[in-house]
C-alpha cells in the first residue's frame, strides 16, 4: 500500500499518563496537551491521589498547567481505602476510574496494595458502579523472574479478579507480553488493555545495546521480540479491546543515569508520532484512529472528542533533552528521526 503524505484521524486521548507536580507538571502537560484532548491521569505523587479532595485539587493544577485539556483523574488504592470515597468520587465527576499497583511494584507504589484478596470488597463496589480498574500487572515475588512477573500477575490475581467479578470494567495497563494479549482476547469485553509506544518499539535488548540504557528502562520492562511481535499484532488488529496509553512516566537525567536509575521513559513530546511509525510499519495507519481516538472512549463510555489532529509525513530529529520546568529530561526516541509530524 502506498503510504499517504498526510493522515488526519479524530483527536486521540492518551489513556494513561504521568503528569507529576509542581514546575515538571508544567513543563509536561503541555506537551500531552499539544496532541490529547483528554488524558487518564495517574495518581502516584508523593502522597498518592486517594482521595476526592486530592484529586480535585490536582485537576486544577494540571487544567492551570494545560488550559483547555481534560484530565481524567485516578484514586490510587491502598491497604485502607474506602469504597465510599469511591462511590462519591465517581458521583461528584471526580474519579473516572481507580488505579491498583501492588506495593512497592514499581516507582510510587510504596503505599499500594499488599493484599488483593482484601481489597475484593472494594473491586465489587466498583463493579456495581461501573468505575474501571486499571491495573498495573506484576507480581512483587522477588523470587519471580522480572520478566516472568506480568505473566505470573494473570494466573495469581488477574484471572480471579476477572472470574469472580465478571461484570468489573478492568484495563490491563501497559502490557508486555503474549500472555496478556491471549488474556485480554479470551476474556470479554469488559476486559481491556493499553499499549505504550515503547514496547511496541522496543525489546529487552534495547536495555543492553553496548552497554546499560537507563533510557529503554520502564516498568514492566520490555520483553523478549515474539512479545514485542505479539502486542503489534493486538495493537493494529483492530480490536476495540486495545487503545492508545503512553504511561509517558518523566524522570531527572540525574534520577535516570544513576546507580540505582528509576523506571520510566518519557514519551508524551512525540507519543503520537512514535504510534504512527508503528502502525505505518504495521501497514495499519487506517487502524491508528480506532486505537487512539475510538477504543478508549467506547471502554470508558464517553463520547469522541470533536475535531481532529494531521500527521504529515516529515522528518525530524528528536531532541537528546527536553526542559520540563528546569528539569532535563531525555525524551524516547532521543536524537532519532520520526517520519511522521504533527502539523
Ligand atoms: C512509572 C512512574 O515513573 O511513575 N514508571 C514506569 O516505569 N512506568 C510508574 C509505572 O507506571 O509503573
Ligand atoms: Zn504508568
Amino acid at each position: 500500500m502506498d503510504t499517504p503524505a498526510r493522515l488526519t484521524i479524530r483527536r486521540p486521548d492518551d489513556w494513561h499518563v504521568h503528569l507529576r507536580d509542581g514546575a515538571v507538571l508544567a513543563g509536561v502537560a503541555p506537551h500531552t496537551a499539544r496532541q490529547f484532548a483528554r488524558a487518564i491521569v495517574m495518581p502516584n505523587l508523593s502522597p498518592p491521589v486517594t482521595t476526592v479532595a486530592a484529586a480535585r485539587g490536582y485537576r486544577e493544577r494540571i487544567v492551570a498547567a494545560a488550559p483547555g485539556f481534560t484530565p481524567l483523574m485516578t484514586a490510587y488504592l491502598t491497604d485502607a481505602t474506602d469504597a465510599g470515597e469511591l462511590v462519591r468520587g465517581q458521583a461528584e465527576g471526580v474519579f473516572a476510574a481507580a488505579k491498583l499497583y501492588p506495593a512497592n511494584a514499581t516507582t510510587g507504589s510504596a503505599h499500594g496494595v499488599n493484599d488483593i484478596a482484601r481489597l475484593m470488597p472494594v473491586l465489587a463496589a466498583m463493579e456495581k458502579i461501573g468505575l474501571p480498574l486499571l491495573i498495573h500487572g506484576e507480581v512483587t515475588d522477588s523470587a519471580v523472574d522480572i520478566f516472568d512477573r506480568e505473566a505470573v500477575f494473570i494466573e495469581r490475581h488477574l484471572a480471579g479478579i476477572v472470574r469472580e467479578l465478571p461484570g468489573l470494567k478492568v484495563v490491563f495497563e501497559h502490557i508486555t507480553t503474549a500472555q496478556a494479549v491471549d488474556f485480554v482476547e479470551s476474556a470479554g469485553a469488559n476486559v481491556a488493555a493499553t499499549i505504550t509506544p515503547q514496547h511496541l518499539h522496543l525489546n529487552r535488548n534495547a536495555l543492553f545495546e553496548g552497554g546499560i540504557r537507563p533510557h529503554a528502562y520502564c516498568l514492566p520492562v520490555a520483553k523478549r521480540e515474539v512479545h514485542r511481535l505479539a502486542l503489534r499484532r493486538a495493537a493494529t488488529s483492530g480490536s476495540a479491546k486495545y487503545f492508545l496509553g503512553t504511561d509517558s512516566a518523566p524522570h531527572a537525567v540525574s534520577a535516570k543515569e544513576a546507580a540505582c536509575g528509576c523506571a520510566g521513559i518519557f514519551n508524551a513530546a512525540y507519543a503520537l508520532e512514535s504510534y504512527a511509525a508503528v502502525f505505518e510499519e504495521e501497514d495499519a495507519l487506517g487502524r491508528l484512529e480506532a486505537f487512539a481516538s475510538q477504543n478508549g472512549p467506547a471502554f470508558y463510555g464517553l463520547p469522541r472528542n470533536e475535531g481532529t489532529v494531521t500527521l504529515v509525513r516529515e522528518d525530524h530529529v528528536v531532541p537528546d533533552i527536553i526542559e520540563a520546568g528546569g528539569t532535563p529530561i531525555v525524551p524516547f526516541h532521543a536524537g532519532e528521526t520520526l517520519r511522521w509530524k504533527i502539523a
